[in-house]
């Protein structure tokens, strides 16, 4: 059988959890792996408090025994660990293929440190080929997705089976197909100007350390 390379870079991040702190639970099946060795670490007595980005990384980590609380109780963060689906060298990250970008990026930017776990697949040169997930409001979202088009992206309104796809927010999601994102701050502010769009799925300036999992089985550390 070969590596998990997910849970291998996963389980490193959690290495970083420390008695006392406060901790954000990313999104996905990378995310995952780190919820799952955090499970054990509490169980042998490490204690935390966790927020969860979303009702499945909630539902699991419930299963674990892992302490949680709502956001708002706690305000802060000392680490948050979560996947992603595109990063490049300067730890500028693409999210949302999971669909809760919403929650990682308030609970991301609201953590003293933001660790990204990933397998080699997902670091890249130029971010873009992973289509950018952009949340926007059901009202007018013919008119906002004809916006997000003059971005230069071709949008795609995401579904699920024959329905559209909503967020754990009640929100839709436009993928936008860009291919090649030659600057990805400029891209954002531009999103942002956007009304009905609600957050994007790029992070930028929120991550301050990557762990990449190579298929070979060592791992990679950016910062
Ligand atoms: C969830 O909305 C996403 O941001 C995930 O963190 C991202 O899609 C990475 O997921 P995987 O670890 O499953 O690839």
């Amino acid at each position: 059988m070969g590596v998990n390379v997910k849970q291998l870079a996963a389980e490193k991040a959690v290495e970083y959890v420390m008695d006392g702190m406060k901790v954000g639970l990313g999104t996905g099946s990378t995310a995952y792996w780190a919820i799952a060795k955090l499970g054990e670490r509490v169980r042998e007595g490490l204690q935390v408090t966790c927020v969860a980005t979303s009702r499945a990384s909630e539902e699991q980590a419930r299963g674990l025994g892992i302490p949680l609380v709502g956001f708002g109780e706690i305000g802060s963060l000392d680490l948050t660990i979560d996947g992603a689906d595109e990063l490049d060298g300067k730890l500028q990250l693409i999210k949302g293929g999971g669909g809760a970008l919403l929650r990682e990026k308030i609970v991301a930017a609201n953590s003293t440190r933001m660790i990204v776990v990933a397998d080699e697949s997902k670091a890249v040169h130029t971010l873009g080929k992973f289509p950018l997930p952009v949340e926007i409001v059901p009202f007018a979202w013919e008119w906002t997705v004809a916006e997000l088009a003059k971005l230069g992206g071709v949008p795609q309104l995401r579904r699920s089976g024959e329905e559209l796809y909503l967020t754990d927010n009640g929100n839709y999601i436009a993928d936008c197909h860009f291919e090649v994102i030659t600057s990805a701050p400029e891209l954002a502010l531009a999103l942002q100007a956007i009304p009905g769009v609600v957050e994007h799925g790029l992070f930028i300036g929120i991550a301050s350390l990557a762990i990449i999992g190579r298929n070979d089985g060592t791992i990679d550390i950016l910062e």
